[in-house]
Parts: structure tokens; C-alpha cells; sequence
């Protein structure tokens, strides 16, 4: 393992060995390689640039106690990638060759994946976006696959505990309904920075409304929304949120435990009947909320200063998981 301070690592990017790149020319994948070079030649008029063809990922790879490493539902996010490929008409990556490539970047990069006690993971961000020079507004014909390794610090220093606020946007919209809203493409998160960005300057997160009727929830920052009201797991079914691997886990770790699951619109006014309130995604797995503001009504929904304790049992269920201490019924890890 490299000899560097794991204690102090955060959610921000540290350079390892080598990241693994693939090319898509001529109407083919080429071969995947490993290289150390993190920069790249790119034509000034490539379509990434200009019309905004690009789309990424996020996973993690955890040492557990065992020492074994295990990736955390590679399939998933290739899936998702292949969508979001698919919605700005880029070349889609075959998911065996985002596999190969996130074993490639993990094998590479072995001695980066942290030690289990410190909390810390090794987050593999894969991209993906057009390198064709074009002037003429169209999708080009030559893309670029890149996995990039990080070693990240846990989200929650000292154990899983900070509450989040957020405060309610009406002002911005994120994503529009039958736009890029449900993919993982860059656009989706310049557009979200006006509303992200003054929320993150008064230490809170955005919380978006739907696009059209602004009554619904939409999106917790760059995280889903989930509720538990009355014992029952609550989430938003929406065409613009972005379907989150973690809620997914989460839906699932809650059937399992008993817990009811619904996937549905939840007014904005609905929270004052929710006892627990989140957001999750791979980043956190779950970020609880003490309190949701709502400026423009001066409404504000309270869910209290500690976790609650279902937020608290998915949250340890899906870690132990994810560590390698509870048995992986549902085949998300892939052990190296
Ligand atoms: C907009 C948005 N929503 C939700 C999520 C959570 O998704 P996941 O659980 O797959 O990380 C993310 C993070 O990837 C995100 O960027």
C-alpha cells in the first residue's frame, strides 16, 4: 500500500499510477491500455467542447477487513453509462469493456485502494465524450472512454452522523422532463451549479422541484431524495432525477429488513409528515437532513439533529456490504 495519510484524504482527486483509456474510432472500440499520462491531446473543436458530449460515473472500491477488495455494482453503472452514451448519441460502450476497464484501473492501482479502518475507498470515475472535431452542430463519430482512479477520504469523518441542510429551489432548473435529467451527462451539473453553488456558500445544498410544476421533489443536490414517513421507505419517481445505484441498494436492503418501499411524487408539502429525511449516493451513501428550508414560503420541515434509525440500519446494512462483514445476497460486489 503507498505510504501516504489516508486520515486525511477528502472527496477531492489524488493523483494515482495510471488511468486506463480506450478509443472508439472507424465504428469500433479499440483495445484499452493502461497509461500514466493524465493529459490528453484534444482537437480544439471536438464535439465534447463544443456541444457538450460528455457523460461520467462514479463507483467505489472498498479493502474489507478480509483484505479482499470488492467493487460495489459495476454492472449498474455500466448500464447507466450505456444510457447516458446513448441520450447525447455518442458511441455506447459494450458494459464487458467498462468491466475490463474498472478491473484494469483497479489492478493498476492496487496499492491506492485504502486500508478498511480508515473509512477511506478508492472511487473510480469513468468518462466518456467526443473527441471528433466539428463545426457543423451534429454528434461526431470518435469518442473516448477513460476510468480514472482517486483514493477519496470517507464522507463522514468520524463515522456516519453530520446532518445536511437544504434549502428549496424554485429558480433553477436542473433538468427538464424528457431532457437529460435521468443521465449522468456533465450539462446536467453546469446547469445545477447556479442553484448548488450560493446553497454550498451558506454551508446548505440545493433541493430542486420538478421542472414543470414546481410542487414535486425532484433532486437533493447531486443526490436522490429518500423519506421514511410512518415506517415506510419514500422515494420520488420522476423522469428527472437521475436513477441512483445507492437508492437502488437502499430499496432493496429495506425489503429485505421488512420495511416497506414506495417509489412515487412527493409533494414539497408532504415533508412535514416524514420523521427521517436524506439524501443518498455512492459519495455518502446516505446524508441526512435535519431540516429542509423553504425561503419563499418560510416554511421549515425538521427531521431532528441526529440520524434516525431506519436511515441508521440501511446505512450500516448496505456498508457491511460493501466491507465484506454481511453476506452479498444480491451479487453486487465483484471481488477482485
Ligand atoms: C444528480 C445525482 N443524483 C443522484 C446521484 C446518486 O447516484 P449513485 O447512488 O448512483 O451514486 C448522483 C451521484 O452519482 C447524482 O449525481
Amino acid at each position: 500500500m503507498k505510504n501516504i495519510n489516508w486520515e486525511e484524504l477528502v472527496f477531492s482527486y489524488t493523483e494515482t499510477d495510471t488511468v486506463i483509456r480506450c478509443h472508439y474510432a472507424d465504428g469500433k472500440w479499440g483495445e484499452p491500455y493502461a497509461t500514466t499520462d493524465k493529459t490528453i491531446q484534444l482537437h480544439v473543436a471536438a464535439t465534447v467542447l463544443q456541444y457538450g458530449q460528455a457523460a461520467f460515473e462514479g463507483l467505489k472500491v472498498f479493502r474489507g477487513e478480509d483484505d479482499q477488495i470488492r467493487i460495489f455494482r459495476m454492472r449498474a453503472n455500466a448500464e447507466r453509462m450505456q444510457r447516458s452514451a446513448g441520450a447525447t448519441y455518442m458511441a455506447v460502450p459494450p458494459v464487458e469493456l467498462f468491466e475490463q476497464m474498472c478491473l484494469m484501473a483497479v489492478r493498476e492501482n492496487i496499492d491506492w485502494v485504502p486500508p478498511t479502518i480508515t473509512g477511506a475507498t478508492l472511487y473510480l470515475r469513468p468518462v466518456l465524450f467526443g473527441t471528433e472535431p466539428k463545426l457543423g452542430v451534429g454528434p461526431g463519430h470518435e469518442y473516448e472512454l477513460v476510468i480514472i482512479p482517486s483514493p477519496i477520504g470517507p464522507y463522514y469523518r468520524g463515522g456516519f452522523g453530520k446532518m445536511t441542510t437544504f434549502i428549496v429551489t424554485r429558480d433553477v432548473d436542473r433538468a427538464a422532463p424528457r431532457g437529460l435529467g435521468p443521465y449522468k451527462v456533465g450539462a446536467n451539473y453546469a446547469a445545477s451549479f447556479r442553484a448548488t453553488e450560493p446553497a454550498h456558500a451558506h454551508g446548505m445544498d440545493a433541493l430542486f422541484l420538478d421542472a414543470k410544476t414546481k410542487t414535486y421533489i425532484d433532486e437533493c443536490g447531486a443526490a436522490n431524495f429518500i423519506g421514511i414517513k410512518d415506517g415506510v421507505f419514500v422515494t420520488p419517481r420522476s423522469d428527472s432525477i437521475l436513477p441512483s445505484v445507492t437508492n437502488d441498494s437502499l430499496r432493496t436492503l429495506a425489503e429485505d429488513l421488512g420495511i416497506p418501499v414506495e417509489v412515487r411524487p412527493i409533494a414539497l408539502t408532504e415533508l412535514s409528515e416524514f420523521q427521517e429525511a436524506g439524501a443518498c449516493g455512492t459519495a455518502a451513501v446516505i446524508s441526512p437532513i435535519d431540516k429542509i428550508i423553504d425561503a419563499d414560503t418560510g416554511v421549515i420541515y425538521n427531521f431532528g439533529y441526529a440520524p434516525g434509525p431506519v436511515f441508521t440500519e440501511l446505512y450500516h446494512a448496505l456498508q457491511d456490504i460493501q466491507y465484506g462483514r454481511r453476506e452479498d445476497v444480491h451479487g453486487w460486489n465483484t471481488i477482485l
